[in-house]
């Protein structure tokens, strides 16, 4: 009987051949990163493609960096990601790839500890702050997704030189710089980017939840906005990049913010925005204006006379509905140059015109 047995054991054995070399490799193809092997990165993205960031603390002056992965590296974060403090311009993450995942496990969070830097000065002034995330050079098909991200120094996500990236459910929670000093915390800035997806993330903070500065085909869809100054355009003018095509924003929300949706163009600059959508938006709480529109931008505020040199055209608003504080204006534009606009749908409630519209092309269907 117990002959027997091991007489079949060692049979079974015999058939399963040698050792799977290849399973062995996968398996060491799984690497995690903790704080005390921080310092072997370089040579942790060059064997892995699974990558696990478990609970790191980045020290101080540097950045945490997952550039030059491996195509198709997946990165995930576990535990609480988090980073020293000094005055610098970061990025305290930085990511690049093709064909890369960036994820979190459920119950990660990455904390910027933005309050350690936040003066209410923002990258205007004060102290040094470090941008945030650099998602730059990513191609074919990159996601960053299910990313749980607390109070950022200043911007957030950086988008730029980028074909083929979704963003999917990422929070940027920077709420508790509405009473700390958190300015300036973009949630997501585009620029010289194309094939842009971002949706379904949720971005309270204190600046744009969107800025694009340059892209074609960009899309963003399903998110919610609020704190900070609502989805822009703009400003476009005056860098290497000016142009603007491509762009759909379609059933996201914005609340407790400054605008609702914003184009803004560079006064006296060249460039496009062209073959821009936004569909079936909802807005609340508005404290500036609904919609805004303007082509005279200089230094970064208003002049009050817009120039045509980068002209929007093939602009549709259709579905946008909601509403805005009394002291703030539903509607604002101040353009040259505009055509081919569509408005439709458009019903928000509340605020009053306190300013003229001036440039809006005929047919438009809209009105201060
Ligand atoms: C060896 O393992 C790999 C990875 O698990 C698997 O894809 C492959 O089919 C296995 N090869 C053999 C000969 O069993
Ligand atoms: C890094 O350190 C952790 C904990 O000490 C260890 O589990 C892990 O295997 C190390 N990773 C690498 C790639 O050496
Ligand atoms: C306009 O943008 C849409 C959506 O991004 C795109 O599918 C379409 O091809 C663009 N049209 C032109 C004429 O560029
Ligand atoms: C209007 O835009 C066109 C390009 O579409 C440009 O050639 C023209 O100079 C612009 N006009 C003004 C008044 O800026």
């Amino acid at each position: 009987m117990k002959y027997t047995f091991l007489l079949s054991a060692l049979l079974a054995l015999a058939q399963a051949g040698p050792v799977n070399h290849s399973h062995e490799l996968q398996k060491r193809s799984s690497c995690t990163i903790t704080t005390s092997n921080l310092s072997n990165i370089a040579s942790i993205k060059k064997s892995c493609t699974s990558i696990i960031v478990d609970g790191v603390t980045v020290p101080a002056k540097e950045t945490l960096d997952l550039t030059g992965l491996k195509s198709g590296t997946t990165v995930t974060f576990e535990g609480t990601t988090t980073f020293e403090y000094a005055a610098w311009t970061g990025p305290l993450i930085a990511v690049s790839g093709s064909d890369v995942t960036i994820t979190g496990s459920s119950g990660h969070v990455i904390n910027g500890n933005g309050a350690k830097w936040w003066d209410g000065k923002g990258s205007n002034g004060g102290v040094k702050k470090p941008k945030f995330f650099s998602a730059h050079s990513l191609s074919s098909n990159s996601v960053i997704e299910n990313l749980n991200i607390k109070n950022t120094p200043v911007q957030g996500f950086s988008i730029y030189g980028v074909d083929g990236l979704t963003i999917d459910s990422v929070t940027i929670d920077n709420s508790d710089g509405d009473s700390d000093g958190g300015h300036n915390t973009d949630g997501f800035d585009i620029g010289s980017s194309n094939n842009v997806i971002i949706q379904n993330c949720i971005v309270k903070n204190q600046d744009d939840c969107l800025a694009i500065n340059s892209g074609t085909e960009i899309q963003f869809l399903n998110n919610q906005c609020s704190g900070g100054h609502g989805i822009s355009i703009g400003s476009v003018g005056g860098r290497s990049n000016n142009v603007v095509s491509g762009v759909t924003v379609s059933g996201n929300t914005v609340t407790d913010s400054a605008n609702g949706i914003r184009i803004k163009t560079v006064y006296g600059a060249t460039g496009s925005v062209k073959n821009i959508t936004y569909k079936n938006n909802k807005i609340s709480e508005i404290s500036k204006y609904g919609i805004v529109i303007e082509g005279d931008y200089e230094n970064g505020s208003p002049t009050g006379t817009p120039t045509g040199g980068v002209p929007i055209t093939d602009l549709t608003v259709s579905g946008l509905t909601g509403s805005v504080d009394s002291s703030a204006q539903p509607i604002y534009i101040l353009v040259k140059n505009a055509s081919g606009w569509t408005f439709s749908d458009i019903d928000i409630t509340g605020g009053k015109s306190s300013k003229t519209c001036e440039g809006i092309p005929s047919g438009a269907g809209v009105s201060c």
